[in-house]
């Protein structure tokens, strides 16, 4: 297996090729999306809430981050891993972000790191790319910062608003960013923003125009219990079949038709007779 670079997404958008990024928090799911043919993998700081029991993606610290993105690297071989640094562990300056993206660069094995929005941001990731660490940025809605948004809706609804994201999607490429994901904005803006860009760009909830798509791997298998936005397309419906597997282990254990012959241990005949004896 050839493990997929930076050149081949360039690549796929010069030809037009979707990419197929998809978050992982762990080893089972890294070996689930590896083996459907994913291009990226993001450990995602939704893991804070898919994984984790938070109620945003605020909380989740940089050993938590670290601790799965380790898990999901050992799973995978071929697709690009961009670990996703959290909420405190970059804003404050360039030596803080180069610290911490050194961490999931030399403990965790990322490709790349992703930070959230312009502003200062547009400073990090061109202080990461002059330390030699490729950069996703993401813009739109930008979940740790929900406060000062106002809730987890879409962005750039208003032209103002729309050409003010451009103009972040822009200042983060000339930062050097490999790769922009923009979230929950007017389909018309992201294609706006595409057309004002070289580098791919990845959306959710950003419509059809854009280079790729990336979706939490908990929504769109239907595990995660909770409402989901609109973008989002259950392609299973996996939470109920594992309730339902676990609710017929138990009621078969409250009725006593498991454990069955088949799953015993039995000792040789010789041996259990002298038990006997
Ligand atoms: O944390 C995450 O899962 C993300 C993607 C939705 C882009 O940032
Ligand atoms: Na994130």
């Amino acid at each position: 297996t050839t493990r997929v670079a930076l050149t081949d997404l360039a690549a796929k958008k010069a030809a037009r090729e979707p990419i197929v990024m998809i978050t992982a928090y762990d080893h089972p799911s890294a070996q689930i999306v590896e083996a459907a043919g994913v291009d990226v993998v993001l450990v995602g700081d939704s893991a804070a809430m898919t994984v984790l029991g938070y109620d945003s993606t605020v909380p989740v610290t940089v050993d938590e981050m670290i601790m799965l993105t380790r898990a999901v690297r050992r799973g995978l071989s071929r697709p690009l891993l961009v670990g996703d640094l959290p909420f405190g562990s970059y804003e404050a300056s360039d030596e803080l972000v180069i610290a911490t993206a050194q961490r999931f660069v030399k403990e965790a094995g990322c490709d790349l790191v992703k930070i959230e929005r312009g502003g200062t941001s547009v400073d990090r990731a061109r202080a990461l790319v002059h330390a030699g660490i490729p950069v996703v940025g993401h813009v739109g809605l930008t979940p740790q910062s929900v406060a000062a948004l106002g809730g987890y809706r879409a962005q750039g609804r208003t032209a103002e608003a729309a050409l003010a994201l451009r103009d972040e999607a822009l200042a983060l490429q000339a930062a050097g960013c490999s790769l922009l994901v923009i979230e929950a904005v007017p389909s018309e803006v992201a294609e706006m923003i595409v057309a004002a860009l070289e580098i791919p760009v990845i959306g959710i909830g950003a419509g059809a125009s854009v280079d790729g798509q990336v979706l939490v791997f908990h929504d769109l298998l239907g595990i995660y219990d909770g409402p989901a936005a609109k973008f989002v397309k259950r392609y299973a419906d996996l939470r109920g079949a594992m309730v339902d597997g676990v609710a017929a282990y138990a009621h078969e254990v409250r009725e006593g038709s498991y454990p069955a012959p088949e799953h015993e241990y039995r000792m040789p005949e010789d041996e259990s007779s002298r038990l006997r004896e």
